[in-house]
């Protein structure tokens, strides 16, 4: 089969294991630029036709087609990865994850509504209007507080504030500059550690413990948080794979954290990185995600 995965850094590793992943099963994965995309709709067939410029100088070239499409962008490109995916979609193209899943789960604080409706424990958190006083809003949710960007990643717009008055002008700053935040509880009695769950389909392939680093209370692996092999009751892991499928996705990274009241969802990433993860648990993921996809278009014809 051939496949194409949308990503703006071929080089990296999780990239380079897919396509090592795929080949090793016989397939073709071409690796492509969102942001070199040029999507045409057209009234004569085939109506979706997809443009790509390797580079500045070089001819348009229309696409060929793929059997699927693996989405592995950044949340910079969310909006032209995403319109590129609904291209795809629109030409019966199975992608992993689909348009829809994906953007719902770049959205921070949509994709905590969807797990609270689907009866999945969330930290207490708060979504403020511009108009709503700041006071009020932290007063509601109590210190210490995290406030989190809604599109942020890796840790990035992800800021702890350990007292009301911070919480308050990082607030009262974020929403008069149209950064839309989240207000959320502190959960202080993780000791700045929390769990990574990889879910592929319907299991979770592969878990790990993220402990920050010192003086740091975000244990992303980008912000230099080191991680051990863990392992989760089938209890814990159904919450995983119930917050995968919440959000309508085949493949997410299920962030989880251990609260007083028991474990609770932070978010779910819909483009997971397989670097740590792999290394930490000695999974082979990469493999895992091509299968599913082949099960996936063989399941579609
Ligand atoms: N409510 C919270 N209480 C304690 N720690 C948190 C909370 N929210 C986030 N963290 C820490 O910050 C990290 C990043 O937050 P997360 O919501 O996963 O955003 P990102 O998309 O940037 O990874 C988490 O992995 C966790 O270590
Ligand atoms: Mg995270």
């Amino acid at each position: 089969m051939k496949f194409l995965m949308l990503c703006r850094e071929a080089r990296l590793y999780s990239c380079q294991r897919l396509k090592n992943a795929a080949e090793k099963l016989g397939h073709q994965m071409d690796i492509l630029d969102p942001n070199r995309f040029l999507l045409k709709l057209e009234q004569n067939a085939p109506h979706f036709s997809l443009y790509y410029q390797e580079n500045h100088d070089a001819k348009p070239v229309l696409l060929s087609e793929y059997d699927a499409v693996l989405p592995r962008f950044g949340t910079a490109s969310t909006q032209m990865g995403c319109a590129v995916l609904r291209h795809f979609a629109a030409k019966s193209v199975p992608c992993l994850n689909e348009a829809a899943a994906f953007s719902s789960a770049r959205d921070k604080w949509q994709s905590l509504q969807l797990l609270q409706q689907a009866g999945i424990a969330v930290p207490p958190t708060a979504f403020v209007g511009k108009e709503f006083e700041a006071q009020d809003s932290v007063s509601l949710i109590g210190s210490p507080s995290v406030l989190k960007t809604l599109t942020g990643s890796q840790g990035i717009g992800v800021i702890l504030a350990e007292k009301p008055q911070s919480a308050v002008s990082i607030l009262e700053t974020l929403t008069e500059t149209n950064v839309p935040v989240l207000l959320q509880e502190f959960v202080e009695e993780a000791h700045n550690a929390d769990i990574r769950c990889f879910v592929v389909g319907d299991k979770v392939v592969a878990t790990m413990l993220r402990q920050s680093k010192a003086g740091e209370f975000r244990a992303n692996f980008h912000r230099g948080g080191s991680a051990q092999s863990i392992q989760l009751s089938d209890a814990e892991n159904a919450i995983a794979i119930n917050a995968t499928k919440a959000l309508g996705l085949d493949v997410a990274g299920v962030d989880l954290i251990r609260a007083k009241t028991g474990l609770l969802v932070l978010e779910v990433n819909a483009s997971p990185g397989l670097e740590l993860i792999e290394k930490t648990n000695g999974a082979d993921i990469a493999s895992q995600m091509i299968k599913y996809l082949v099960r996936k278009i063989v399941g579609k014809n």
